[in-house]
């Protein structure tokens, strides 16, 4: 992994935050480490006719590995079609990080994930990515993935206090 653009995506990550005019938006959860990522496309058409991702962003309640993926490719994704966007893998979509250490190969997959599930509304084969059980549809979609993980707390306050670590 390459540490240097690893750094740079967590400590500056690209395209972080929810998308209010979206054209499409996914969400996948690990039941293995209990990780969300969301992913929100927003298309346009381009000089020839084509319709392509003018703009990804994504939040992600992850470890820094998913966060770091989700940025580089929400990057990559700029100018592809939905097929082209469709055919790259959690490993084409983390590949400006490097080689992932295998225990790190499933959060390229929920960034993975996360994709596909707003390209065509369905998550990837994989059984460390799967859609967010609870996914509501598009039109009622919460703002956020705060909002998406706890609905009842959408029209009130909440405190969010970082932990120390
Ligand atoms: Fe689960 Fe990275 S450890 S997404």
């Amino acid at each position: 992994m390459d540490q240097e653009i690893f750094n740079d995506a967590i400590e500056t990550p690209k395209n972080l935050g929810e998308m209010t005019d979206a054209d499409a938006v996914g969400t996948v959860g690990s039941p293995d480490c209990g990780d969300m990522v969301r992913m929100w496309l927003k298309f346009r058409e381009d000089d020839s006719g084509r319709r392509v991702i003018d703009k990804a962003s994504f939040q992600s309640f992850g470890c820094q590995t998913a966060i770091a993926v989700a940025s580089v490719a929400t990057e990559m994704l700029r100018g592809k079609t939905a097929d082209e966007a469709r055919e790259l893998s959690a490993t084409e979509l983390s590949a400006p990080l490097g080689p992932l250490p295998p225990m790190k190969i499933h959060c390229g997959q929920m960034v993975e994930g996360a994709l596909r599930a707003a390209l065509d509304g369905d998550g990837p084969a994989c059984d460390t990515a799967a859609p967010a059980a609870d996914q509501p549809p598009a039109d009622t979609l919460a703002p956020n993935l705060i909002d998406h993980l706890h609905p009842e707390k959408r029209s009130g306050n909440i405190r969010i206090v970082p932990l120390d670590s």
